[in-house]
């Protein structure tokens, strides 16, 4: 997606040969005129697959996928990563861990907002190892929900998070595929380049 990858070329701050920042327009400060773009991207590329809901996780999914729900028509039911006061009963939970931070999170959502009845898209800010995916994957499953894809803001490609999905049959489609992150420079995969 044209558009993003400009955005990250000239906002994104490479960490180090892993690590990109883009705190200016998806993890703290948000465009919300870029994340429109990113919602019509995802509708577009899954308007024929019969979505009824967007899954995704705190915090940084919820921006894309509010995007995404407002333009498919369908509502966003976001991943908790801590308990909350008045979400006790008929939680559905999973474990996700996070390489980066070496801890173990439990993701939990209701019961009653993701169904038998549902086809999931689940979308995501980035997927590096792709432990919050098979988290959310998991979440689906113990519902009973189907899942037509995973949709991703930006794909680390160095990790394997995108291999690991696509090699157990889960469609990925990411807007933005980092190859590496050499000399401080993101080097974007040309299939995404071209959408
Ligand atoms: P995984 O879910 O793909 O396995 O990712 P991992 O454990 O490696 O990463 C944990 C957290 O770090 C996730 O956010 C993930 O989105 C984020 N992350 C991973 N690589 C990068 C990167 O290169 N740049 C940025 N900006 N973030 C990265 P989180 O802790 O859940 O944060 P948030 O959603 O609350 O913002």
């Amino acid at each position: 997606m044209k558009q993003l990858h400009e955005k990250i070329s000239s906002e994104g701050r490479v960490l180090s040969e892993e690590v990109l920042k883009v705190d200016s327009f998806l993890n703290h400060q948000i465009d919300p005129k870029l994340m429109q773009a990113i919602g019509e991207e995802f509708s577009r590329r899954f308007k024929n697959d019969g979505i009824t809901k967007i899954l995704t996780i705190e915090s940084s999914g919820i921006a894309p996928s509010v995007m995404a729900g407002l333009i498919m028509g369908v509502p966003v039911v976001f991943a908790r990563k801590r308990a909350s006061l008045t979400l006790t009963e008929g939680l559905i939970s999973a474990e996700v861990k996070s390489f980066t931070k070496q801890t173990v999170n439990t993701i939990s959502v209701s019961g009653d907002y993701v169904t038998a009845d549902d086809r999931l898209l689940i979308i995501d800010d980035f997927l590096a190892n792709g432990q919050a995916a098979i988290g959310l994957l998991d979440i689906a499953e113990q519902a009973g929900a189907s899942v037509a894809g995973v949709g991703i803001v930006i794909e680390k490609g160095f990790q394997q998070g995108g291999r690991f999905l696509r090699d157990q049959g889960v469609r990925v489609e990411s807007l933005a595929i980092i190859d590496s992150l050499e000399d401080g420079k993101a080097v974007f995969r040309e299939e995404a380049e071209t959408r």
